[in-house]
């Protein structure tokens, strides 16, 4: 592992303050907000709080039952009596449109004999009727009928409506609280719409939304999105275009935010000797950034890696050795280059493995030709651009990207993009809404919610939702249903997450072992960096604060 200069107090390059300085338009004021994390606790947090049922239970008790939380887009319920079912650990809620601007949410069970009262999401229902005996409430909650009234004497049909949980609205979702006497949910949510001043969420739909289940505890599994301390490990592939260890951390109240500048190349690689590019790069032959080793991916989809001094070694797409005096590879990298790809990326195996056009043929498609033809639009195929991006003028590439994100966006934003600053086009920037909600900066797309599946709490429900744009003077697009793909399959099943798919994996790939591994350590706790970890030591204070509450 190359290492940027160690011993010092922060990491070698380019400050986020001096990129924004050299910003080719003007930078708004909250991108200049600086507000870093105190030192000190919590940088140390038992493992117990990942894995037993006793604290999973007790967060029931102290958080979900008392937080807000987002429990849906306003668009997945568009229509007048349109519901949705909402579950986090074993509570179940049902968020229903009461009227054109008006959203009630409602624990999900019959007052009757306890049956959840609707398993599915539905559309225009008139009313809710229990499936079980007829009870029936209104949409308002009021009740409207009880089969064989006359054999319930003691029910005063005015005190059995529906118990309501709290609602509130912000950028189009629809948050609830089940605490009557939680905090208003303005309060909670503080000034975080000043992020998006540019590109509010109002003006973006839903254009993608995809969950699955991930075999961890739903802290492990947000936890692995909430810093850029991963990638020199995790995303080596993107480490030419991505300022990882030059993140800005900052918190706000019950919200962190994150920014991970894009088109500049990560520290870690400042060290390294520059080798001579590839002479035949396609997006399935690559240098190791950080150790210079060929990874060479083979048609029988295990990659041949050769080391600099000569060692090489053939390993299967997970990063097992199957043969070679090389013993070691870098497992995220096999897994990058010969995992399951998007489909663009599979007519081209198609054509190499010699089951379409002749062997070949495939053989030199640049990337930049594969990412043009997948389902990745212009904010992904940009992505892909940097990561392939080397050592050329930090600025300039950065201008040059944000002018073409902008002559994208121009036909659907207009003039607004010339508002718009090179750093919310170029970097990654993430916020963390406690307890779970995850929305990206405005010209991001990503949102990400996390919570625990029932009440294992070795299993977590992840999902990824794209907040796009559309024409600011049209109307908006409806949104997209839920697409839940399987725990065990790959996230390119999802291809309408595009590239982020294939960085997903890279990501889940580590997430079921840390689960595991947590289960094993001989250690009590797990610790976290001061500043690099920043978001992750301020949802744990929140997370304590919360738990210690009568
Ligand atoms: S349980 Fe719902 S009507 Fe009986
Ligand atoms: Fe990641």
């Amino acid at each position: 592992m190359t290492e940027t200069l160690t011993g010092t107090n922060r990491s070698a390059g380019v400050a986020y303050t001096q990129l924004l300085a050299d910003d080719s338009h003007p930078v708004p004021e909250y991108l200049l907000r600086d507000s870093p994390i105190e030192e000190g606790e919590p940088t140390l947090v038992p493992v117990e709080r990942y894995t037993s049922r006793e604290w999973h239970d007790l967060e029931v008790e102290k958080i979900w039952k008392r937080v807000w939380q987002m429990a849906c887009h306003e668009d997945d319920i568009p229509d007048v009596g349109d519901y949705l079912r909402y579950d986090v650990a074993s509570l179940s809620f049902l968020v229903v449109r009461t009227a054109e601007e008006e959203f009630k949410a409602y624990y999900n069970a019959c007052l009757h004999r306890g049956r959840m009262l609707r398993q599915e999401d539905g559309k225009r229902a008139r009313d809710l009727r229990c499936a079980y005996h007829g009870w029936t409430w209104n949409l308002d909650g009021s009740l409207k009928e009880i089969p064989c009234q006359w054999d319930f004497p003691y029910v005063n049909t005015d005190e059995v409506s529906l118990p309501e949980v709290k609602v509130a609205r912000w950028g189009g979702f629809v948050f609830i609280n089940p605490d009557p006497d939680a905090e208003p949910f303005e309060d909670f949510v503080g000034d975080l719409a000043d992020h998006f001043t540019l590109l509010p969420y109002e003006k973006r739909y839903k254009e993608a939304h995809v969950a699955k289940v991930l075999r961890c505890n739903w802290k492990v599994a947000q936890e692995a999105f909430m810093e850029a301390y991963h990638v020199v490990a995790t995303h080596p592939q993107i480490l030419a275009g991505i300022c990882d260890a030059n993140s800005k951390y900052d918190v706000f109240g019950n919200y962190a935010r994150a920014i991970t500048p894009n088109g500049v190349p990560s520290p870690h690689l400042s060290n390294v000797p520059q080798e001579e590019p590839l002479p035949d790069t396609s997006a399935f032959k690559m240098r190791h950034p950080l150790t210079n080793a060929i990874y060479d991916t083979q048609p029988d989809s295990t990659v041949l890696v050769t080391h600099p001094d000569g060692r090489s070694g053939v390993f299967t797409a997970g990063g097992t050795w199957v043969s070679g005096d090389l013993g070691d590879a870098d497992p995220h990298m096999c897994q990058w280059l010969a995992g399951k790809q998007l489909e663009a990326d599979d007519e081209y195996w198609n054509n190499r493995r010699g089951n379409g056009a002749s062997e070949d043929d495939g053989d030199d498609i640049p990337a930049d030709d594969i990412a043009a033809e997948s389902a990745a639009d212009e904010l992904d195929k940009r992505m892909e651009q940097l990561g392939l991006v080397g050592d050329g003028p930090t600025g300039s590439v950065r201008e040059i990207g944000a002018a073409a994100m902008r002559d994208g966006l121009r036909p659907v934003l207009g003039d607004l993009v010339d508002s718009v600053p090179d750093a919310e086009l170029n970097d990654s920037i993430y916020f963390t809404l406690f307890p779970n909600f995850h929305p990206w900066g405005s010209f991001n797309r990503i949102v990400y919610r996390f919570r625990p599946n029932g009440n294992n709490p070795d299993e977590s429900i992840m999902e990824c939702l794209y907040l796009a744009p559309y024409p600011l003077d049209g109307e908006r697009p409806p949104a997209a249903p839920i697409h839940w793909i399987d725990v065990d399959d790959d996230w390119t099943e999802a291809s309408e997450l595009g590239m982020l798919a294939r960085v997903f994996n890279q990501d889940t790939y580590n997430l079921p072992r840390v689960q595991l591994g947590l289960h094993a350590t001989k250690w009590d706790h797990v610790q976290f960096g001061n500043y690099g970890e920043t978001k992750i030591r301020h949802f744990h204070k929140l997370l304590e604060a919360w738990m210690a509450r009568e």
